[in-house]
């Protein structure tokens, strides 16, 4: 358990997968600090022994504020943008601010934190930076388009970003998780079951019976990928998006 031993790592987002991989981060022997904007969800993980910052990610200037401060001491050396918000609806029902609220948090918000931390990594060395996108960063769905939109953003950011910054020793990747289980996915289940008439068990069923494993993803799943990808295991790889899914199709 000592994959990361002497690594310091900023994980953004301490919801039902945040937290989690900030768990894991700090098992796996990294110090952690956890952003997040809502105090509720920092209460979450700070009993772990990790530190937590309520910084709000579309806040530049806050961002890049706390971005220093965490690196003052000594390096920071693993950024894991998990943040996000999702809202649903059609094209003519999104209300335009939740649009914008969504690219804000899901892309803006990944912009600004990878934005601060490379500079900080360059400077200390280098570094691993791992992006949380979504199975909806790969393929779109109906009532989704903003979030799509923004997880696709993502993507590109992160491979963009990979060959910027590959020669200052800072590998970017791109985790997109299926539906794990979690209020998110049961919200995005709901979503389906009120579009298609039916019921959620009926929605999980139809998810499992495209789902080569059977089983939803845990939170642990995605946490394990990106303390994969934080680590010197993956010292090659840069500019990827795993998917970490149980095989949907
Ligand atoms: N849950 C799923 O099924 C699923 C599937 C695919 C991808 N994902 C992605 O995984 C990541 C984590 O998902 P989750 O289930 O933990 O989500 P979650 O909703 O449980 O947690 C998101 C966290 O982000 C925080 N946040 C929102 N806006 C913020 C802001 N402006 N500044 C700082 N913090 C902010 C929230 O307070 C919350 O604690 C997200 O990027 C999500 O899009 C989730």
């Amino acid at each position: 358990m000592s994959l990361l031993r002497g690594r310091r790592a900023v994980v953004t987002g301490a919801g039902d997968i945040g937290s989690v991989v900030a768990q894991r981060l700090h098992e796996h022997g990294a110090a952690v600090e956890v952003w997040d904007s809502s105090q509720a969800s920092l209460a979450r993980v700070e009993a772990g022994g990790m530190d937590v910052r309520l910084v709000d990610v579309t806040d530049r200037d806050a961002v890049e504020a706390a971005a220093e401060d965490a690196a003052a001491a000594a390096p920071v050396n693993v950024l894991a943008n998990t943040a996000a918000v999702a809202r649903f609806g059609s094209l003519a029902e999104l209300d335009p601010d939740d649009w914008q609220e969504t690219l804000d948090v899901n892309l803006t918000g990944v912009y600004f934190c990878c934005r601060a931390f490379a500079t900080l990594m360059a400077a200390g060395g280098g570094g691993s930076i791992v992006n949380i996108s979504s199975i909806g960063g790969l393929r779109g769905e109906a009532d989704f388009a903003a979030y799509c939109a923004s997880k696709f953003g993502v993507i590109g950011l992160t491979q963009s970003l990979a060959r910027e910054v590959g020669a200052s020793g800072i590998r970017v990747n791109t985790v997109c998780p299926g539906a794990v289980e979690s209020q998110m996915n049961t919200d995005t289940m709901a979503r389906d079951a009120r579009r298609y008439g039916t019921t959620v068990e009926d929605v999980e069923r139809r998810i499992l019976t495209r789902t080569a494993l059977g089983r939803l993803v845990q939170p642990a799943d995605v946490a394990d990928a990106v303390v994969f990808l934080a680590s010197d295991l993956s010292s090659c790889i840069t500019g990827e998006s795993l998917a970490v899914t149980g095989g949907i199709f």
